[in-house]
């Protein structure tokens, strides 16, 4: 076995969503690195342009989609599938948070938005992946994102984002026991504050310092921080673990 960090991912396709995102960038630069064929996914052409261009090694490839529309989910994994070569790793990172930090002040709307996204379009997204996994009989590897809120009920005004993540930890062992008998892993990672867009929007000053001085490891984290859990799950190294939320919190939480 090769002892390196993305061993057996060179050539391999994968597949990024929110590929334009604080966390989905460093996603695809780490994963370029290992000699993997990335599709960058998110929702503007110019965006995930921007990020493939910025990538290490070739053959990687920008889309455009809104992962709300479940018709597009199909072709998407074929192109993966025609221009990639092959389609091993799904990793699902592309979620939206809205910020109420009164529940009366939550619309129905507020709902199905983060829920569309954040679990609806995910799973159908991981169903549609693992079918050319499985039709290649060369096992897959599918890491979706939960975060810490699954476990606190969220922090900051976000309950309904933290809903859809614990329905991302649910979904993600139920696919798990599904997809074993196929050699396709299926992981959550639940990273803790990391220094993105969606972390800072909204987010109350007094809110993130108190974040911070709860954390054991005394600051927020960088994306980077969460990409080497990412293609270690993705990896040869990872073959026997499934169905595991992978904590990447700095201690925020302990489990
Ligand atoms: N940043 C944090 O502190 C933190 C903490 C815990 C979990 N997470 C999770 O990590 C993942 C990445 O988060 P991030 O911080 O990089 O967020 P981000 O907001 O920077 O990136 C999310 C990306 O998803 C894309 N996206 C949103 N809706 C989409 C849709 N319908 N179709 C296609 N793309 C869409 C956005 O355009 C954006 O580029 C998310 O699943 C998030 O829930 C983040």
């Amino acid at each position: 076995m090769t002892w390196s960090v993305g061993a057996g991912l060179e050539g391999k396709g994968v597949l990024v969503t929110g590929a334009a995102g604080g966390i989905g960038r460093a996603v695809c630069d780490a994963f370029g690195k290992t000699g993997a064929r990335v599709m960058a996914v998110d929702l503007e052409q110019a965006k995930v342009d921007e990020v493939v261009a910025g990538m290490e090694g070739s053959g990687h490839v920008a889309v455009a989609t809104d992962l709300r529309d479940l018709s597009a989910h199909e072709p998407l994994v074929q192109r993966a599938v025609a221009e990639l070569g092959n389609l091993y790793v799904l990793a699902s990172l592309a979620a939206v948070l809205r910020r109420r930090y009164s529940i009366d002040e939550i619309t129905e709307d507020d709902w199905d938005f983060q829920h569309d996204v954040n679990l609806k379009a995910v799973f159908f997204l991981c169903r549609a992946a693992a079918r050319p996994m499985i039709a290649a009989g060369q096992g897959g590897r599918i890491i979706t994102f939960s975060s810490q809120g699954w476990w606190t009920g969220g922090i900051g005004g976000s309950v309904v984002y933290a809903a859809s993540k614990g329905g991302i930890v649910s979904m993600t062992r139920g696919l798990a026991r599904t997809l074993g008998q196929y050699g396709i892993t299926v992981n959550a990672v639940s990273p803790g504050q990391t220094h993105t867009p969606m972390l800072m929007t909204g987010l109350d000053p007094k809110v993130y310092e108190s974040m911070k001085a709860q954390t054991p490891l005394g600051y927020v984290s960088e994306p980077e921080e969460i990409a080497g859990p990412v293609v270690f799950l993705a990896s040869r190294h990872a073959s026997y673990i499934t169905g595991s939320t992978i904590n990447v919190s700095g201690g925020y939480l302990m489990y």
